[in-house]
């Protein structure tokens, strides 16, 4: 199935953006720039107009979430949107029962956590996700040239929310069923897939120009459980847009020993982590386009010290054959904005070596 014809790679307001060329493993003149969590309590302008409101609901608020999607790209000037939603959204309009408690991230009423448990969940009717293909289609009409990158969370990441209850620090719960009850296990991972998937989709009917899956979990998995239970999960989230033809970035958290499995899951850019240096993620990936990877640590460095951390993450993303500037985990939410802003800056004021 094509893209609409109004689709911003179709109609090419977004086919030479610096973000879908560098996706595709272009060298644009400048180098794309954006951040992860870049919309949220950072900006004082989205804590005003979040003020005392629910955080799902500003979700499924199509102007609401619109507004706030277009908040970082106004103030930092940054080479993309993402799109405002969270990685559960999909999984409440199925139906499932989820808040995100502020601090702290989502929590589900009744975890799932047997083969009853998981033959129960609903599915996710096509339709529920118009409130969020309605806020997409307002974002893509005042972006113009800019991209907007829809997301969704990696079936691992979904289903450690959905096992645990809540957020966890090592997945204990999560990974004690995926090696206890294999079967129950798939069926659940493909659910989350399934409703990532769908989620993916519509973002990009609606008008998204690149989609990432946040795996921000996956770093706390050995490389055979990974590979034989999770990444077979994370393809077939990633397969439900390969037909449309868009960039797909697949970003994990913790992931230096999974770096070489990753592009079996079928994305065309991967996202790395502040750990690993991007030359020797280059080594490792060959011919992958890299995304990443400031350390959000040095948001809070003097500004001398920052900016040479910048162009060093710079000169080793040189060894990729096309680099996506990022952090190498999202915005913390007492980040100083003027400190986004000087990265971004800094970014464009930059030369690529390796541009005439
Ligand atoms: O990046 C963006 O600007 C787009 C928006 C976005 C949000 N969540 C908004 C949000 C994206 C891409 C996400 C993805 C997400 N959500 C992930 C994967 C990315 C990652 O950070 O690893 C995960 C694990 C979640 C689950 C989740 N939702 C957590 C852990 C939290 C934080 C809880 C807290 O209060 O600290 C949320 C809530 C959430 N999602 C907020 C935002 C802006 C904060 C809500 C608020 O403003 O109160």
């Amino acid at each position: 199935m094509p893209l609409p014809a109004e689709h911003p790679l179709v109609d090419g307001r977004t086919v030479g953006s610096p973000l879908v060329q560098a996706a595709r493993g272009e060298r644009p003149p400048v180098r794309p720039v954006w951040f992860m969590r870049q919309a949220g309590r950072s900006l004082p302008e989205y804590r005003e107009v979040r003020a005392g409101g629910d955080m799902l609901e500003a979700c499924l608020t199509p102007a609401l979430a619109a507004e706030i999607t277009l908040q970082p790209v106004r103030r930092h000037g940054v080479d993309a949107a993402v799109f405002f939603s969270d990685i559960v959204v999909p999984v409440l309009l199925a139906g499932v029962a989820v808040q995100i408690v502020p601090g702290r991230g989502p929590v589900f009423d009744e975890p799932v956590r047997t083969a009853a448990d998981v033959a129960r969940l609903p599915a996710l009717a096509p339709d529920a996700l118009t409130p969020i293909a309605d806020a997409v289609a307002l974002v893509v009409a005042e972006l113009g040239a800019t991209p907007l990158i829809g997301f969704g969370g990696a079936p691992y990441t979904l289903a450690s929310y959905l096992v645990e209850g809540g957020p966890s620090k090592e997945q204990l719960r999560t990974r004690a069923l995926m090696n206890s009850d294999p079967a129950t296990w798939a069926a659940l991972l493909d659910w989350c897939a399934d409703v990532t998937g769908a989620f993916l989709r519509a973002q990009v009917l609606a008008g998204a120009s690149v989609v990432q899956l946040f795996d921000s979990w996956a770093g706390s998995l050995s490389r055979a459980d990974y590979q034989r239970s999770v990444l077979p999960h994370s393809r077939r989230a990633l397969d439900a847009v390969a037909d449309l033809g868009i960039p797909r970035i697949h970003f994990g958290v913790g992931t230096e020993h999974l770096l070489d499995l990753l592009p079996a899951a079928g994305a065309d850019v991967v996202g790395v982590d502040w750990r690993v240096p991007l030359d020797e993620a280059a080594r490792r990936l060959p011919g992958v386009v890299l995304q990443g990877n400031i350390d959000p640590a040095l948001l809070f460095a003097p500004a001398d010290v920052l900016d040479r951390h910048v162009t060093d993450v710079l000169r080793r993303g040189d060894a990729a054959p096309a680099h996506i500037v990022n952090l190498g985990h999202g915005v913390p939410p007492d980040t100083d904005p003027a400190v986004l802003t000087r990265i971004v800056d800094l970014v464009h004021a930059a030369k690529d070596p390796r541009v005439e």
